[in-house]
């Protein structure tokens, strides 16, 4: 199977970026820009073998260059929040820019998912597959070192969007890097139906700017308990001080499992199509988000995206964690190459 590209248009300071078409031996395919690396379409098979577009995005560039709440982006260099946006590494503090109230939120203000990878498509024996690469300066967007980052998208004849995420660095840095793509299985209408199961028995509850307490909190008893699968909208108008801090899910779930391993991160069913989304990542912790910041003002690909119309599954390590020593490590060194493997596989059900 191939990859084929075409033009996607120029970013404002003359880049040329391409759409590439991964489609794999089932006829699946996914549409991705070396533009943030954005998975801007994804037609995966119903119960019926029917193909629909699962992710929410846009059909041009100019859209994703005015106002995209990272649909469907590569997310570097720290996926989620640092508090006030400082940190301190081997004694000296660094400043990035607070892009999300008091906070830092998913890189900075040009992100990863704003700046354009070099390309370069493979065929392998798993499937088509898109090569990215982007070399983030020293001091971008605040963080210290050189940053090296491959990333490679497969898109599997089992109907896998792997992605798979490599990086070096010539300082000490902090690096969380994530895929944002936002599902809706159904392909319309809102994600309240969707059925999740989170393999976790503890989430990181936040404060009222989303910044997690430090606290390992059991789910069991609360609106967070996803071990059971359980239907998105059944408990997210609660009277729950988590969720109205949230304005539904946007939390960091820490899942069951040894770290660094490829496990099971979610599973999602979409009752009325069939379709399933298994999420697999080596990452210890899971943000699902619940699109509760979508409010049908932006339309894409001939739809209005309305209040929880997507959902996000972002693999990652757990936000803020260069400022809770207690948290599992976000340090990259020299001599040291990070890696990161996300799978989206897709299926369908009776
Ligand atoms: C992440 C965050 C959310 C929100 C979205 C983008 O998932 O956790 O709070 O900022 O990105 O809108």
């Amino acid at each position: 199977m191939q990859v084929s590209h075409r033009s996607f248009g120029q970013t404002p300071d003359g880049k040329e970026v391409s759409l590439f078409t991964l489609r794999n031996a089932k006829g699946a395919e996914a549409l991705i820009s070396n533009y943030g690396g954005i998975v801007t379409s994804l037609r995966v098979p119903d119960r019926n073998g029917y193909l629909g577009d699962v992710v929410l995005g846009y059909g041009n560039l100019a859209d994703y260059l005015k106002e995209s709440p990272y649909f469907g982006a590569l997310i570097g260099r720290y996926g989620n929040r640092i508090a006030k946006g400082k940190f301190t590494l081997d004694g000296k503090e660094y400043t990035l820019a607070t892009n999300n109230y008091p906070n830092a939120l998913h890189g900075g203000i040009k992100g990863f998912d704003k700046v354009v990878w070099d390309p370069t498509a493979v065929t392998g024996p798993e499937g088509p597959s898109l090569r990215l690469n982007y070399v983030s300066k020293d001091g971008e967007e605040g963080y210290p070192g050189t940053l090296s980052v491959t990333v490679v998208y497969t898109f599997t004849d089992d109907n896998e969007l792997k992605v798979e995420y490599t990086a070096t660095s010539d300082k000490d840095t902090v690096i969380n890097l994530t895929q944002h793509s936002y599902f809706n299985l159904a392909g319309k209408g809102k994600i309240l139906n969707h059925v999740v199961m989170i393999p976790a028995d503890r989430f990181t509850p936040v404060d009222s700017t989303l910044i997690p307490t430090g606290e390992l909190r059991p789910v069991a008893g609360t609106p967070f308990d996803f071990r059971t699968p359980t239907a998105i909208g059944a408990r997210i108008d609660q009277n729950d001080e988590q969720l109205k801090f949230g304005k539904g899910y946007d939390h960091n779930w820490v899942i069951n499992k040894t770290m660094g391993q490829l496990t099971l991160m979610a599973r999602v069913t979409e009752p009325t199509s069939g379709r399933v989304l298994e999420v697999l990542s080596t990452e210890p912790g899971l943000q699902f988000y619940s699109g509760n910041f979508l409010d049908g003002t932006l339309k894409g690909k001939g739809r209005v995206y309305e209040f929880r119309c997507g959902f996000c599954m972002e693999p990652q390590h757990y936000p803020d964690s260069p400022n809770k020593p207690e948290f599992p490590s976000v340090v990259l060194k020299p001599g040291q190459t990070y890696h990161n493997t996300i799978i989206f596989k897709f299926s369908a059900g009776s």
